[in-house]
């Protein structure tokens, strides 16, 4: 692998974002550890790839699932949020989701990079990666490298870019 020692990647994002499509693209074929860890009503998605750990996780609206997820934090070194670019109805929702993982008393003072896409790329009428980062108030993030870039998870295009950003702020 391209890093010496194991770092752990959160992804994150709305339900509906296309999270669990988006890491087809990056998981490992079948035969490598692949583990889908149900609780109830909730489950999060691990595997390992080059010393790069994910953590896939769902921000399914129900606040009970919180602190499932909030207890990742504290491990992180890197966080890959997803946002569906024709869903402007929720962008908002996304934005306070955001906000809320930036100020997490874990999250807050880390350096950890953040990479956003812009998913669904490939649908008519998507925002722009541009207009995205300006709903969501990107530019407010001052203390952590970002980069948002457009995705297609459906075909993969545009997945490898990010993930090569985030592999070159991880070395
Ligand atoms: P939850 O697990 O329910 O939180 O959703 P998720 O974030 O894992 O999204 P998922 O990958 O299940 O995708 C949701 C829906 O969007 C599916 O029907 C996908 O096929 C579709 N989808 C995901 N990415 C894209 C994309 O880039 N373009 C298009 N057109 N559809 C997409
Ligand atoms: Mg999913």
């Amino acid at each position: 692998g391209f890093l010496n020692h194991e770092v752990k990647i959160l992804v994150i994002g709305l339900d509906n974002s296309g999270k669990t499509t988006l890491i087809n693209h990056i998981k490992p074929s079948k035969s490598s550890t692949f583990e889908v860890t149900p609780t109830v009503g909730y489950s999060v998605e691990t595997f390992t790839k080059h010393n790069l750990s994910f953590t896939v996780m769902d921000m399914s609206g129900s606040s009970r699932y919180r602190s499932l997820w909030e207890q990742y934090y504290s491990t992180i070194s890197a966080i890959i949020y997803v946002i569906d670019s024709t869903d402007k109805i929720r962008l908002c929702v996304a934005r306070d989701e955001l906000e809320e993982l930036l100020e997490h008393e874990e999250v807050r003072g880390k350096g950890c990079p953040v990479l956003f896409f812009a998913n669904k790329m490939d649908v008519p009428g998507a925002m722009t990666p541009l207009e995205v980062m300006k709903e969501m108030g990107l530019e407010r993030i001052t203390n952590k490298a970002w980069h948002i870039t457009s995705s297609n998870a459906l075909t993969g295009s545009g997945v490898d870019e990010g993930i090569s950003w985030l592999a070159d702020k991880l070395l």
